[in-house]
């Protein structure tokens, strides 16, 4: 190492170590306490009734309004008579994959029980949700919205709409208990297509937001529903897009926006129309028949009501088009000069002169193993077992997973447990690869990617040419339309066991997921200054219940065994 690259070094970690001690210590920062009640409560938006899951008896769940760098301290309290964890779509929690809430990484909190979710939102800013990981539970509701505010010092590349902000989540919906999809999945039958597409929760214009004539609004608009893909509109209003998963967009007018599962987006609405009604359209793309969910935007003052019915659809020939989808998609641009969580221009790193060390080529598939029907990823179904790997890892427990170095290409279908061994900042291309005949949606945790590029067809090393090298979007749920393949870029500068896995709920639970062990291979216990030790709340389940004597350690004493 020469004295300059020492230097470097020796400041950067003397700066992790700073803001180790902030994070753990954490007087600089704002700290957040919540108490969530799980419950089991009883909803009917389409006029069937349904048991779902509650948090504090709401369906959607509170907002989780966090401004950046705040700490969250969520005690989630799992009344339910079954194990439970939720997870947050889309937050990076930097070199915290303890606190993910993914099977991977955390035991479930027993029926009866409660867990202490502790982390940061370091360094971020924009629209995110939660939702519950384990099993079906994401068809029973269980989600909420997640704000993440800028800090006053730093700029928004918009004025804040003097109107107001509401969270809009939107999804599909199925009247059927989710025990009963779970009993259909592990029957080996494929779930039928959902009955309905809800709007915060609510059936046929229930859901109602009021405008102020002459104000802005901003939308944060989810899609937290199991598989459909979504198109968002008001009617008579453009949509001023300026925000996706935490990355500021180029601003640009849309007539409506693709919101696949698993994303988040911000748009703002200026309220410039005559004072009236108008619908606030949500349909299904892409699978037949069309199902809408359709709310009220109304102007203050007014009173008229809208005709029941489906609402009037200005283009509904060029819908259902995958070539519209992909080409709106491709419109989505980085706003490369505006500031981000930090005070620096998000463009500030160029990721399209890094050259990728290595490219993970990963293809969705479906098969038959073991006599049931699975969704796989290069030939292997994923399979929970009942320790989570990044307990595994800590204990050193053997048996639990297989650490695989690249991903076979060609194998005979299998059920399994991987994690693909990844470098602590390496800088990897991963290609998506889709050749069945439906739109599929990939999520990581821990991380945004770059999302480089789209294409029909076949992946190959030429497409690179046909890449978004300059200002490609930044965000952590992405849509691989059907026979076509989309890369991504991601620097692995997140420490930590991080889900790889399908936002359609179905094919996760059929299999679709792996987990990427982002470490610094030569250490074997991990610097608490790249990830940060085990919490001491931590809950152990599996291989890993009875490993008692080490946990109870100091944290600063485990590097030392
Ligand atoms: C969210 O937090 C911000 C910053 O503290 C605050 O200004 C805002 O009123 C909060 N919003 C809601 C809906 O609680
Ligand atoms: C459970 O909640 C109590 C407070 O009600 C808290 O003191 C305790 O730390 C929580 N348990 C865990 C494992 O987080
Ligand atoms: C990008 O952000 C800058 C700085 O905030 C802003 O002035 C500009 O209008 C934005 N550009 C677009 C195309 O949204
Ligand atoms: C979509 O675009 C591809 C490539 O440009 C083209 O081959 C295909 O025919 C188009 N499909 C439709 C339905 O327009
Ligand atoms: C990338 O690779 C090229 C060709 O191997 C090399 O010339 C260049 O210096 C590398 N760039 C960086 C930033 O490492
Ligand atoms: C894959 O399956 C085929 C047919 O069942 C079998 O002949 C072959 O040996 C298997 N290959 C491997 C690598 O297991």
């Amino acid at each position: 190492m020469d004295l300059g690259r020492l230097v470097v070094a020796v400041v950067l970690s003397v700066a992790a170590g700073i803001l180790h001690r902030a994070v753990i210590v954490g007087a600089e920062n704002h700290h957040v306490f919540l108490d969530w009640e799980v419950s089991y409560a009883v909803s009917q938006p389409l006029g069937v009734a349904k048991r779902v899951i509650a948090i504090n008896g709401r369906l959607p769940g509170p907002l989780l309004n966090l401004t950046t760098n705040d700490v969250a301290h969520i005690n989630v309290v799992n009344t339910l008579d079954e194990p439970f964890l939720l997870t947050w779509n889309g937050l990076q929690l930097r070199r915290n994959s303890w606190n993910d809430g993914v099977a991977g990484t955390n035991c479930a909190i027993p029926p009866g029980e409660n867990w202490t979710y502790v982390f940061q939102a370091k360094d971020e800013v924009g629209t995110f949700f939660y939702r519950p990981s384990l099993g079906l539970h994401a068809a029973a509701g269980g989600h909420g919205p997640i704000r993440v505010n800028n800090r006053p010092v730093i700029d928004v590349p918009f004025p804040h709409p003097d109107g107001g902000e509401f969270d809009v989540l939107i999804q599909d919906w199925y009247n059927m208990d989710a025990t009963l999809m779970q009993q259909c999945l592990d029957g080996g039958r494929a779930l039928p297509p959902p009955d309905g597409v809800l709007i915060n929760g609510l059936g046929p214009y229930e859901a109602e937001l009021t405008f102020e004539a002459g104000r802005t609004y901003w939308l944060r608009v989810s899609n937290v529903g199991t598989r459909t893909s979504l198109s968002f509109r008001v009617q008579g209003h453009k949509l001023l897009l300026v925000e996706a998963e935490g990355a500021y967009t180029q601003q640009k007018h849309y007539a409506s926006l693709d919101v696949h599962p698993g994303q988040s987006l911000s748009v703002l609405v200026a309220a410039d129309q005559p004072p009236k009604a108008y619908h606030m359209v949500v349909s299904s793309l892409f699978a037949g028949p069309e199902l809408y969910g359709v709310g009220t935007v109304r102007y203050a003052g007014s009173t008229d009501k809208l005709p029941p019915g489906n609402p009037p659809l200005d283009d509904r020939s060029s819908h259902n088009s995958y070539n519209r989808s992909m080409e709106q998609a491709r419109s989505i641009r980085m706003n490369m000069t505006s500031g981000a969580a930090r005070p620096n221009p998000q463009g500030s790193f160029h990721y399209g002169h890094i050259n990728v060390t290595r490219t993970l080529l990963l293809r969705n598939d479906e098969s038959e193993i073991g006599g049931r029907r699975r969704c796989t990823v290069n030939g292997v179904a994923f399979a929970n077992t009942g320790t989570p790997l990044k307990l595994a890892d800590y204990f050193r427990v053997a048996g639990v997973y297989t650490v695989v170095s690249g991903w076979p290409e060609t194998r005979n279908s299998t059920l399994s447990t991987m994690a693909i061994d990844a470098s602590y900042r390496d800088f990897v291309q991963i290609v998506f690869e889709n050749r069945l005949p439906s739109l599929q949606t990939w999520h990581l945790d821990g991380y945004s990617f770059f999302v480089a590029g789209m294409g029909w067809g076949k992946w190959s090393q030429d497409a690179r040419s046909t890449y978004n090298l300059v200002d490609a979007m930044y965000r952590s749920t992405i849509q691989v339309y059907p026979k076509s393949w989309t890369a991504v870029l991601v620097y692995l500068d997140n420490e930590g066991m991080w889900n790889l896995r399908s936002q359609d709920l179905e094919r996760r639970y059929l299999g679709q997921e792996l987990y990427l062990r982002v470490s610094q291979g030569n250490s074997e216990v991990p610097d608490p200054r790249d990830e940060m030790p085990m919490p001491s709340n931590a809950l152990l389940c599996g291989k890993a219940k009875n490993l008692k004597s080490w946990y109870k350690l100091a944290p600063s004493q485990h590097d030392h065994i």
